[in-house]
């Protein structure tokens, strides 16, 4: 989850990297740091905290180094410190590092026997001085070398005076791409960081090494054999990367949602005929039949957007589904074969845990699939059919635009299942695929309630407790409404089934507690309403987001957020775009670091 950006070429590295450090603090950010090859030798600049400490450390220096390797550093090994901020040095090389290496502290004693000194607590540093016990005159051998010895995750760019022409870069279980230039090569661990200069891009496979130059590279895989990689074009425009004009990144995507949305549909279904097809279920198709149940596994909102899609298929699939987090799953006695379909759901496809699960549940015998937002990361590549959400880069820490992408995304997966196996008839098909295509504008009518949810904000910014109720496709909104709010506000906050309430949640309730409502209408209305009227018999806020024109909850609701009418199954979409804005403003009127809220990183590459 740590950031690495790398260039070689002919302009001014510096600026190069700390642009690309930028794009990439998202990623990770209690220090940062640059390693730029000077005439003199490598220049080492590190400052702990935000990038803004390091920008202010160099603003006086005039550095004119064409070639350098920078990262920004969230801890795992060693604590937030400038002893533990990348890059690390052994004598005259530098590396900077993301992933663990699992074997250090062997490694460690082996090099102190070396009398190497070590003067920081990292994993990173062990690499550096390895690689420096085993070079002979060949950086590239020495680093392939290295890597033979070293067990865990990387993603690692390494230079050196000795050979101060070239990058070194190598990638296993963590993310790094090369951005063909003219004349100049790039490498970072994420798109964004060097979008700007380049289109072109590599994705590297687990275990292999490259050696870039500024006129080209050349990739070596896990047994030290020059490859080729398909190099691909990325049609993210690099503005697509910016704020675009609002005040941060959650803001403005939560706005991309309708834009998002229509990107993540297009193409994958016929209204006329009502068919569903296409990508989806490529790669497993021929399975299909032989599929007795699904298991979706992910973490925290691509979870709740699991829990949404066990409603979706078991509804139009008639297919039984488990939703599993998968911190718990990769830990757990198993009952998965092949006749199990594995749904991996990750934004970023880098997520340890869910990583992990998916290659357990392959291992076992399951067909695996995807639900994924980036191209060619580790869970895309190795499943068996990915399907791609389209949100475009996804820079707030907080997900708003994956979540609502990967539930259309699974919407279209249940109806497509339930079109091979046949569950549904193709008007029924047709009914939902209307009612699909209606969700951006209806994401559109939500977001002109922006004013009234930001007056909604101010009032209750101070409280100290929320709670969520939802129930059935809902329920899982109210699980996200909670997350969005207490991961960005630092304010407690629970969501919870609404009928579970009285067993035990209950106990909250008095004048203080606002309780979000989840109730548009639906099958269960009278159900939620019944819950309501337990809420405001014990003198609860009651905050009901309600189907436009229905007043039936008017006696009880303290306020009311109305959201347009809509399947009940897709209400999901404009009751979640409530609860994302009311979080944004809380935390926006709180001062707080919206993007990048504390101890957070958008995609947790370690477990
Ligand atoms: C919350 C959030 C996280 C991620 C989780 C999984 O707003 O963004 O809970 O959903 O870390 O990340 P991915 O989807 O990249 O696997």
């Amino acid at each position: 989850m740590c950031g690495i950006v790398g260039y070689i070429g002919e302009q001014n590295a510096s600026s190069i990297l700390v642009d690309g450090l930028t794009k990439l603090e998202y990623r990770g950010y209690d220090s940062a740091g640059l390693a730029l090859m000077e005439k003199s030798g490598i220049e080492i600049e590190r400052s702990v905290g935000k990038l803004i400490n390091l920008k202010n450390q160099i603003a006086q220096k005039h550095f004119t180094a064409v070639l350098g390797i920078g990262h920004t550093r969230w801890a795992t090994h060693g604590k937030p410190s400038f002893e533990n901020a990348h890059p690390h040095r052994s004598n005259e090389l530098t590396v900077v590092h993301n992933g663990i290496i699992e074997n250090y502290l062997e490694l460690k004693q082996f090099l102190l026997s070396k009398g190497y000194g070590f003067t920081s607590e990292t994993d990173t540093e062990v690499v550096a001085h390895l690689i420096h016990e085993n070079y002979e005159g060949d950086l590239l051998k020495s680093v392939q070398k290295t890597l033979k010895q070293v067990h865990g995750s990387y993603g690692l760019a390494i230079i050196s005076e000795k050979e101060p022409d070239k990058i070194i870069i190598a990638r296993k279980d963590s993310p790094l791409v090369i951005g063909v230039g003219e004349g100049e090569m790039f490498a970072a661990s994420d798109i964004p960081a060097v979008l700007a200069h380049t289109r072109k891009f590599i994705f590297m496979d687990d275990g292999d090494v490259a050696c870039l130059t500024k006129d080209g590279y050349q990739i070596y895989d896990k047994n030290d054999i020059p490859v080729t990689r398909e190099m691909r074009t990325i049609d993210w425009n690099p503005v697509m990367a910016e704020k675009a004009g609002y005040s941060h990144f959650m803001q403005k995507e939560i706005h991309e949602q309708p834009r998002a949305i229509i990107d993540t549909i297009r193409g994958k279904f016929s209204l006329e005929q009502g068919t569903i097809g296409g990508e989806l279920l490529e790669g497993i198709q021929h399975r299909i039949k032989d599929f007795n149940r699904i298991v979706i596994v992910a973490c925290g909102t691509s979870w709740h957007a699991g829990l949404i899609g066990k409603f979706y298929i078991e509804k139009f699939a008639k297919i039984p589904v488990e939703v599993d987090i998968a911190s718990e799953f990769r830990y757990r006695d198993l009952v998965i074969d092949d006749k199990t379909l594995f749904v991996a759901i990750t934004q970023s496809g880098e997520t340890a845990d869910t990583l992990s699960a998916m290659r357990i549940a392959k291992k076992m015998g399951a067909a695996v699939a995807a639900v994924c937002n980036v191209v060619g990361s580790s869970v895309s590549r190795e499943a068996d059919s990915t399907v791609y959400t389209h949100a475009g880069p996804e820079i707030g820490v907080a997900s708003t635009k994956a979540f609502t992408t990967q539930v259309a995304s699974l919407f279209l997966f249940a109806l497509q299942l339930a079109q091979t196996k046949k569950t549904m008839t193709p008007d029924q098909i047709r009914h939902y695929l209307k009612e699909l295509v209606r969700v951006p504008e209806v994401i559109e009518k939500t977001l002109k309630h922006e004013d009234y949810i930001l007056s909604l904000a101010k009032k209750f910014k101070d409280a100290k407790d929320f709670l969520y109720l939802g129930r059935n496709v809902n329920y899982p909104i109210a699980l996200e409404g909670a997350l969005k709010l207490k991961e960005i506000s630092y304010i407690h906050a629970e969501g919870y089934p609404a009928g579970e309430m009285k067993h035990g949640p209950i106990a909250l309730i008095d004048e203080n507690l606002p309780v979000f409502i989840i109730c548009p209408q639906s099958s269960v209305y009278e159900k939620i309403a019944s819950n309501v009227q337990e809420v405001k018999s014990r003198d609860g806020i009651v905050l009901a987001v309600v189907t436009e024109g229905d007043t039936g909850l008017d006696a009880l609701a303290d306020h009311k957020i109305e959201i347009p009418a809509i399947a009940e199954e897709l209400s999901v979409f404009p009751a979640v775009v409530v609860t994302q804005i009311f979080s944004y403003y809380v935390a926006s009127l709180l001062g707080l670091d919206v993007d990048q809220p504390r101890n957070l990183a958008k995609s947790v590459t370690v477990e």
